[in-house]
């Protein structure tokens, strides 16, 4: 039985099957229609959701299955002090695969070592987000056609952002993708990617100011600051709105530069870029669903 808690646990030659699989599944979505009839999802999810959660019902309800779950741990036994390891053997018995989402880093795959059934990570803490990754590539392959040789710009809080942590692993996988991270000093990425570019020689910069470089990225991923996991308001108010991407930003970039973003969005885009033919984030939002179909009918060996 597998399990998705990173987008290393696909090869590359998995993913492409699984994107290819997405793909067909866009364009025949009748062909999938009834492929998990009497089938049952569960989303349990301790921490708020709103695309994450409802794109996983939304495939399971396009497949044909049934969904059952929690959207909040406070309704959950939980909140009497059940770990995950008891919670997890007990939805085993009810459903068919579960998809999790924990404010503890690991906490899905603790999970997933008890569980009868395959679990999936819907964003562990500050750690990953593998199914916000499968999304991204999938958008990246179907807008730019590749998923590799281009610059991609990643911006704000790259630090905490589990998005974006997920997001590097999997592009460093591919031949000639160069790195550009946007961030405050206090929210760089974290000491072990930095590493694993370093260790794979894979280029990379960091810089403050996203329109120094702006010119030159075919990608920008942009991402929210994450106020849950830092330690003090003052913290956030004061970096919150540090990045602001406008149209005349926008002017500053390749015409077929493509901006991404995993949303929630707060301030840092400006709603005058939604209209940008560039701006994919709420493309992206839909092939969240074909790609969480074809990861549900893969993990349940149903292709
Ligand atoms: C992201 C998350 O939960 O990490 N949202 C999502 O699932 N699309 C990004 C975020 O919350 O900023």
């Amino acid at each position: 039985m597998r399990h998705l808690m990173t987008p290393m646990d696909f090869s590359v030659e998995e993913l492409d099957k699984l994107f290819d699989l997405a793909s067909d599944i866009e364009k025949n979505p009748e062909k999938y229609a009834h492929k998990c009839d009497g089938k049952k999802l569960a989303t349990c999810f301790y921490e708020p959701s709103t695309r994450t959660r409802l794109s996983f019902e939304t495939a399971m309800i396009n497949l044909g299955g049934s969904v059952i779950g929690f959207s909040d741990a406070g309704s959950s036994s939980a909140a009497k002090g059940e770990s995950v390891s008891d919670t997890i053997r007990v939805i085993s018995c009810f459903a068919d695969i579960c998809a999790m989402r924990h404010p503890k880093e690991g906490a899905p795959m603790v999970a997933a070592g008890r569980s009868g059934i395959p679990v999936i990570n819907a964003g562990d803490g500050g750690h990953q987000h593998p199914t916000q990754t499968l999304t991204d590539l999938l958008t990246i392959r179907a807008l730019k056609g590749r998923l590799d040789n281009f610059t991609i710009g990643l911006c704000g809080d790259l630090k905490f952002g589990r998005t974006v942590h997920s997001l590097v692993n999997a592009l460093a996988r591919y031949s000639n993708v160069r790195f550009v991270f946007i961030s405050p000093e206090e929210l760089r990425i974290p000491g072990y990617l930095r590493d694993m570019l370093w260790d794979k020689a894979i280029t990379f910069k960091e810089v403050i100011r996203l329109e120094d470089v702006m010119g030159e990225l075919d990608l920008l991923y942009m991402t929210r600051v994450q106020r849950e996991r830092f330690f003090n308001e003052e913290d956030y108010v004061r970096l919150k709105d540090f990045y602001i991407l406008n149209k005349a930003k926008m002017d500053l970039a390749k015409e077929d530069m493509l901006v991404l973003h995993p949303l929630p969005r707060v301030n840092e885009i400006s709603v005058e870029v939604d209209d940008d033919p560039r701006a994919v984030y709420f493309k992206q939002v839909q092939y969240g669903v074909y790609v969480r179909m074809a990861l549900i009918l893969t993990l349940l060996e149903l292709v």
